[in-house]
């Protein structure tokens, strides 16, 4: 077994935290809309933990980000980028999880400690980390108080816009954990990328040497 560190603990404590509080949101997010059918809290409470964690959460995204603009990651990921490998990458990686993981085959990308992500992880977090967290921030902001940000609500096309987008990211974001943790599963065991996000060592099976997989 190779272990390799890959999570380190800002990203470690940055990503429980995140996740954590995006559960509570999505929850706290389901009472204010549907307040008449769920009971779980009041509406004033739901609305009060809502801005709470959504707060907490934009405090907590400055942790993953300015660790990676801080620290060496981003100009040592990106050099690397070659558009035609990295889309030969990503059809491997299709392949493997449409076909190939029900073949028994080994997954095609290996971690290394400058590069943890496959091609759809890469792309993937970087969409939904400097795109879409962003912006859900953002109108969350604008709804918590539409009077004092009246103005950036009516540049965006008015309150019914803005909530529009936030629900509509919300769903996403809903959809993103089952598949997030889904994906999450598939490691060479069920728990093996959880445990790399606590412990920050991502456990491979070492490949045998081409000797020994010839006999
Ligand atoms: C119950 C909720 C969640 C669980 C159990 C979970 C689990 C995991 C695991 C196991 C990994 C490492 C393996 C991998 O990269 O695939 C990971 C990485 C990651 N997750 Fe999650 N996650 C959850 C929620 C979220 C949410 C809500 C977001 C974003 C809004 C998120 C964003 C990310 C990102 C960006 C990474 C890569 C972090 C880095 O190394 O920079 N996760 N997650």
């Amino acid at each position: 077994m190779q272990r390799t560190y890959v999570h380190p603990l800002p990203v470690r404590i940055w990503h429980w935290i995140n996740a954590l509080g995006f559960v509570l949101l999505i929850v706290t997010g389901l009472q204010v809309r549907y307040a008449d059918i769920l009971g779980l809290l009041s509406f004033e409470m739901a609305i009060k933990f809502h801005n709470w964690i959504g707060f907490a959460l934009i405090a907590n995204y400055f942790i993953w980000l300015l660790f990676y603009l801080l620290t060496d990651k981003v100009s040592v990921y990106h050099p690397e980028l070659d558009a035609r490998k990295y889309f030969n990458d990503t059809l491997r990686q299709i392949r493997f999880y449409s076909y190939g993981i029900f073949r028994g085959e080994p997954n095609p990308h290996h971690v290394r400690p400058y590069a943890k992500f496959n091609p759809l992880q890469k792309v993937m977090y970087q969409i939904v980390m400097l795109l879409i967290v962003p912006v859900q921030f953002g109108t969350g902001l604008l709804l918590w108080d539409v009077t004092r940000f009246s103005s950036w609500v009516e540049a965006l096309g008015g309150v019914r816009v803005v909530s529009t987008v936030h629900v509509l990211i919300f769903i996403f974001f809903a959809s993103f954990i089952l598949i997030h943790v889904y994906l999450g599963s598939l490691g060479h065991t069920a728990s093996a990328h959880f445990k790399a996000m606590m412990t920050g060592y991502e456990e491979e099976l070492e490949e045998a040497p081409p000797a020994a997989q010839a006999g």
